[in-house]
C-alpha cells in the first residue's frame, strides 16, 4: 500500500516534468521568447526597414539567417562600417543588447529605432531564429 503509493506519486512527478519540457521546447529555444508573438513586434517594428526574404533589403538589411551571422554579412547591403567593423556574432544576447539600444550598442550605427519592452525583445529574437534562408 505503501510502496505503491510512493511509486504513484513518483510517476506523476515525471509526468509532470516531461510536460514541463515539452513546453520549454516548443519555444524554439529562449525560454521566454513566443515566436507568435515575435511575428507581432517584427511586423509592427522591424518590417518597415527589414524583410525576412533572403536578399531582400530595405532600409535595413534582410534579417533572413541573421541569427549566428557576423553583423554587417548581408551581400549587397551598404552597412555602415561601424556595423561591419563591429563583427558581432548574432544570438540571443547580442541581439538583445543591439535592439535594445542600437546606438549604445554600436556607435555610428545607421539602425536608430530601438526595442524597449525585454518582453518585445525577447519574443523578437525567438521568431528571428525562425527566419532561415
Ligand atoms: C528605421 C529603419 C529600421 C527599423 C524600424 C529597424 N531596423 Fe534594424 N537595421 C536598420 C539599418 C539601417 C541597419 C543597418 C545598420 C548599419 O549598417 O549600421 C539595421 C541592422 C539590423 C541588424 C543587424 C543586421 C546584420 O546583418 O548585421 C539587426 C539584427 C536588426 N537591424 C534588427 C532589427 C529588429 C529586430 C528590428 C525591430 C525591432 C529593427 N531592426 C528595426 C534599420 C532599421
Amino acid at each position: 500500500m505503501t510502496a505503491s503509493g510512493s511509486m504513484l506519486g513518483s510517476s506523476a512527478k515525471a509526468v509532470a516534468c516531461a510536460m514541463g519540457a515539452l513546453v520549454i521546447g516548443s519555444s524554439v529555444g529562449l525560454a521566454a521568447g513566443d515566436t507568435t508573438a515575435g511575428q507581432q513586434v517584427f511586423a509592427t517594428h522591424c518590417s518597415v526597414c527589414h524583410a525576412t526574404e533572403p536578399g531582400v533589403n530595405k532600409i535595413g538589411p534582410s534579417l533572413a539567417g541573421v541569427f549566428g551571422r557576423k553583423s554587417g554579412f548581408e551581400t549587397g547591403f551598404d552597412y555602415s562600417p561601424a556595423l561591419k567593423a563591429a563583427a558581432i556574432t548574432w544570438d540571443e544576447q547580442t541581439l538583445d543588447q543591439f535592439i535594445k539600444n542600437p546606438g549604445d550598442d554600436v556607435h555610428g550605427t545607421k539602425m536608430f529605432v530601438s526595442l524597449p519592452s525585454s518582453g518585445d525583445r525577447q519574443n523578437v529574437i525567438a521568431y528571428l531564429k525562425t527566419v532561415t534562408p
